[in-house]
């Protein structure tokens, strides 16, 4: 029609159609092909729930079994890769290290990357999934300054990831159960939250025909800004700053209000929720047991509790429905984990992976795509001449 519709922030734009992830935000509802994520939290396992996105449904036994062994073949990187982190600046941000690992990955495999080719798509989701982790795990050890262990492909996905994060050269890593259970509870709610601004990113480069270690590592740098997955370091790096500035939080949440120097409540609103985020009721429900079952007492958690409930009852919070987002508990908990706040958002794109392969996956398979290509409304000069010299 020639008509041009301005949507800033594709407020009112659907960009695709979707059978794989459902929200309500007006009611707080979040389900994967059709699963409420309460219950894939409780009862599912990371794996499974990865197969459930990209494949459409649960698993056989068979079948997750097969997948996780896969997995398990598939976790060692190419011994030269490892000159890579060795040639950034030792004070790498992990994500900018995850993200340019991720490329650098995929010249390994330019010549069995054709997103046509549904036997090399499903291998690289293998390949994704087994490597991701070990490159997150050696990005946090670049940031310690540590030596690189090799993954122990007898454990289990969340295990093996533990042990390459906090494992040391030459001492076994005894693993605690609780802790395992709880990041693999954690990296279940982080699987897949539809067309966000990191997963829209993942399927725009898809849409171009470029492969799935492209569009992951695009994902990856759409994720690292704080007012998406870089969030949750930013909550963490809020509420120590309030701790050390000696600051009243009601004092802190006065400044939220008033917008001086653009302050924000970090790990507060969301896009689509506009109730309180399915995802953040079960991280809070989980922060004080796990803490507890850790022996560590925070008292950024409390900081963050008192946070919530004066927030909660603030006509400046109610009447624009914010509430706290996924991000806002989940800083304290890895915190007790033993990881740094640097490696935070690093964890929350292990758990997004899943679902951008999915998205990625339904995009090449549909065709629905077209390459994405928004429109503009050109608001510059009009025609004008260079000047005569
Ligand atoms: N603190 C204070 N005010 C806020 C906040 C906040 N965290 N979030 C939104 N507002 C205000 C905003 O200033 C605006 O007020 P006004 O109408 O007076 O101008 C109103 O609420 C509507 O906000 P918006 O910015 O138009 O909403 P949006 O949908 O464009 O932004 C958001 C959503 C998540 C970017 C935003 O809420 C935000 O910046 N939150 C803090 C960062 C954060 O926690 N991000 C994680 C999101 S969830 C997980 C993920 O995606 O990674």
């Amino acid at each position: 029609t020639g008509y041009t519709a301005l949507d800033y922030g594709f407020v009112n734009t659907a960009s695709t159609k979707s059978e794989i992830t459902y929200i309500d935000g007006e009611a707080g509802i979040l389900r994967h092909r059709g699963y409420p994520i309460e219950q894939l939290a409780a009862n599912s396992s990371f794996l499974e729930v990865a197969w459930l996105l990209i494949y459409g449904e649960l698993p056989t036994a068979d079948e997750l079994g097969e997948f996780d062994e896969k997995i398990r073949r598939h976790t060692l990187l190419h011994e030269d890769l490892k000159r890579f982190f060795s040639a950034l600046p030792s004070g790498a941000h992990p994500m900018a290290v995850l993200s340019s690992a991720t490329s650098a990955l995929s010249t390994y495999y330019s010549d069995q990357s054709d997103p046509d080719n549904p036997d090399h798509v499903d291998m690289n989701i293998i390949r994704l999934l087994a490597k991701l982790p070990v490159i997150a795990a050696y990005a946090h050890k670049t940031a310690n300054g540590q030596a690189f262990l090799y993954p122990d492909n007898s454990l289990g996905y969340v295990e093996n990831f533990l042990r390459l994060n906090f494992g040391v050269m030459s001492e076994p890593y005894e693993i605690n159960p609780v802790m395992a259970k709880a990041l693999e509870r954690l990296l279940i709610l982080h699987e897949d939250h539809e067309q966000n601004a990191s997963t829209s990113t993942v399927r725009l480069v898809a849409s171009t025909g470029a492969n799935q270690f492209a569009s992951v590592s695009a994902g990856i740098q759409a994720l690292s800004g704080p007012l998406h997955g870089g969030a949750n370091e930013a909550v963490l790096r809020m509420l120590g700053q309030i701790r050390d500035s000696g600051e009243s939080v009601a004092r802190f949440v006065e400044r939220v209000k008033n917008k001086e120097d653009g302050v924000k409540l970090m790990g507060f609103g969301h896009r689509v929720y506009k109730n309180y985020d399915p995802r953040a009721k079960i991280v809070k429900a989980s922060a004080d047991e796990v803490l507890e079952a850790l022996g560590v007492n925070d008292p950024l958690l409390d900081m963050a509790k008192e946070l919530e409930e004066i927030a909660l009852s603030d006509e400046y919070f109610q009447s624009r429905n914010l509430y706290p987002n996924v991000d806002f508990y989940t800083g304290v908990i890895y915190k007790a984990m033993g990881f740094p706040t640097s490696v935070f958002t690093v964890l929350f794109a292990i758990g997004r992976l899943p679902g951008w392969l999915a998205q990625w996956r339904e995009q090449n398979l549909d065709r629905q795509g077209k390459i994405g290509r928004p429109q503009q409304l050109y608001v510059g000069p009009a025609e004008r001449d260079y000047p005569a010299k």
